[in-house]
């Protein structure tokens, strides 16, 4: 599949003021990476290798210091400015030219995901050539993101953006899964009361055509918020709890990509060396001497 991935960095980060005031919200620390590097991940583990970068205007120089061109990893990216963020739909807007007429898949850039069997679950969804997939995900807090509501014959009647009565405990998640004509039906949605081109108003386009392919992310994945000051330092603890236990990496670009066969042994022992001072380059380090 020709897909392409796009990361949504953009936003005000508002819940996360003052933090955020002075850096992008994406750029934040998880435990011992940027936020970025762990939705950058899950596009890797996916097999795309052709990604937009979605920012603020003033948050663009950050991201490209920090990522570069996307060699070191065998990748491809490429840095699109959001001049006000109006929503995640407008994201295909944005990315129309550099999807040219690819399907794609599209990643918040603070949402974090974690699970066993994760590469085969998005290998599915990358298969389906028409139409889309989107993860539900059941959270105890329903209310706060666009949730999933089933029939008695468990089909979707419809995707509702934060609901005051959630119809049921399944968030959609923040990993998208749309074929080629998304930046067009993009197009077709209408701001909302709140003055957003909402995500389920593109969801609901598919949804109604009978393409919207909802797969449930089962209580074997970890599906971690970012937004407040209380979910970034739980994000930040279970991966470090995991890391510390196993004594292997989450979301970790230069491991995806030595282990994809996208850059070679040699190319991540010169990754290993930049960060030889610390837990992250000895980690490499012993994957190119294959102790891991
Ligand atoms: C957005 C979407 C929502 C989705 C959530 C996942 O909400 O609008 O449908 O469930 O991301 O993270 P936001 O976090 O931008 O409020």
């Amino acid at each position: 599949m020709n897909r392409k991935g796009i990361i949504l960095a953009g936003g005000t980060g508002s819940r996360l003021w003052p933090i955020t005031l002075g850096v992008s919200k994406q750029l934040l620390p998880i435990h011992d990476k940027p936020m970025i590097y762990y939705p950058l991940s899950v596009l890797m583990l996916g097999g795309i290798r052709e990604v937009a970068i979605i920012t603020t205007p003033e948050d663009q120089a950050q991201f490209q210091r920090l990522l570069g061109d996307g060699a070191q990893w065998g990748l491809q990216l490429t840095y699109i400015i959001q001049p006000s963020p109006d929503g995640l739909a407008q994201a295909y807007l944005l990315a129309r030219d550099f999807l040219n007429g690819a399907p794609s898949v599209l990643v918040l850039g603070d949402n974090i995901f974690f699970g066993h069997g994760l590469p085969e679950m998005l290998a599915q969804a990358d298969a389906k050539a028409q139409g889309g997939t989107v993860f539900g995900y059941r959270v105890a807090d329903p209310e706060r993101y666009g949730v999933v509501d089933f029939d008695a014959n468990g089909q979707v009647r419809a995707i509702i953006e934060k609901p005051a009565k959630p119809p049921s405990n399944y968030a959609v998640t923040g990993l998208y899964y749309l074929d080629a004509r998304a930046p067009d039906l993009a197009a077709q949605v209408k701001p909302s009361p709140r003055g957003e081109l909402e995500i389920a108003d593109l969801l609901e386009i598919y949804r109604a055509e009978g393409s919207l392919n909802v797969e449930r992310m089962g209580r074997g994945y970890a599906w971690l918020d970012t937004g407040t000051h209380g979910s970034l330092l739980d994000a930040g603890n279970f991966v470090r709890t995991l890391e510390n236990r196993q004594g292997l990496q989450v979301g970790c670009p230069d491991e995806i990509a030595y282990r994809q066969g996208w850059i070679s042994r040699d190319n991540l022992a010169v990754r290993a060396k930049i960060y030889a001072k610390n837990d992250y380059g000895r980690y490499l380090a012993a994957i190119v001497a294959e102790r891991v």
